[in-house]
């Protein structure tokens, strides 16, 4: 995928399946997407931005209108990777008619190259009913964010093997209604492992083993930068969070003293006459 002249659309992530793993990542905002672009096959405008970005306690809460307004940020910052928004609780569940509108309208306004929705069975209809109206979609299934009320809720799934066949019929529905690919979170090895190699689509991972056709961390939890609560699967590549602290301080401790600004940050000052 890296050698992919201009922006990967999602038949460039379908193409993946069974190959080199697919890289991908949330972001969020113009910078996050330029530092990140040129490494990712597939940026994620993630609703956890609620928790990473707004303090909120899950990742129900944000609206569409949020989502809509990272994703036309995210599409501002970069120009590589395939870039998917996600529509957010309550946008689509209601019927056919309210999720086509919410998926067209996040398609339409941010320019991105799909959405996606978390669910199995029970959304399959809904799926494929974005995809007929022309809005690819990428699916999410296993455990699933915005069904948890609070951090206890965030529960890895098909542990058992009525909750396996459960994550396993939802990846399969989900394939069938015509998703280009799926995010499987929080899901026991053996589980993931069957699905990507029933479903014809690639398989994202996120706490679901190497198994997956591809791997995506939520950024904040990878660089340190959300440090409220980190799940087991997350790996921490760098401590941004401890870096912006130690400049806070040195920052803090210069004004203080007088140190910052220096005359190299003033303008119409003649070194001469000081
Ligand atoms: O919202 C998000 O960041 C996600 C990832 C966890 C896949 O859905």
């Amino acid at each position: 995928m890296a050698s992919h002249i201009g922006r990967i659309g999602v038949d460039g992530i379908k193409s993946g399946k069974g190959g080199t793993p697919l890289v991908c990542l949330t972001a969020y905002t113009t910078p996050m997407a330029k530092f990140l672009d040129a490494y990712c096959d597939l940026l994620l405008v993630g609703d956890s931005l609620a928790m990473v970005i707004y303090g909120l306690e899950t990742t129900r809460g944000v609206t569409l209108d949020i989502m809509v307004a990272h994703g036309q940020a995210v599409m501002r910052g970069s120009k590589h990777a395939c870039v998917v928004v996600d529509l957010p609780q309550g946008t689509y569940e209601t019927s056919s008619h309210q999720a086509i509108a919410s998926a067209a309208h996040t398609f339409v306004e941010t320019g991105c190259q799909a959405v996606k929705l978390e669910g199995g069975t029970e959304i399959a209809d809904t799926v494929a009913a974005i995809v007929d109206a022309g809005v690819p979609v990428l699916g999410h299934v296993g455990l699933l964010p915005q069904k948890a009320e609070g951090r206890n809720d965030f529960k890895v799934q098909g542990r058992d093997d009525e909750g396996a066949s459960q994550v396993i019929a939802d990846a399969k529905a989900i394939a069938n209604a015509g998703a280009f690919a799926i995010v499987i979170e929080g899901t026991v090895e053996p589980v993931a492992r069957e699905i990507t190699e029933t479903v014809a689509i690639p398989t994202i991972g996120i706490g679901a083993s190497p198994a997956c056709d591809g791997q995506i961390l939520v950024t904040p939890d990878m660089v340190g930068l959300f440090t409220d609560f980190t799940p087991k699967f997350v790996k921490r590549y760098a401590d941004l969070g401890q870096e912006l602290q130690e400049a806070a301080k040195a920052y803090a401790e210069d004004v203080r003293a007088g140190r910052f600004p220096e005359l190299e940050h003033c303008f119409g000052v003649v070194k001469d006459e000081i």
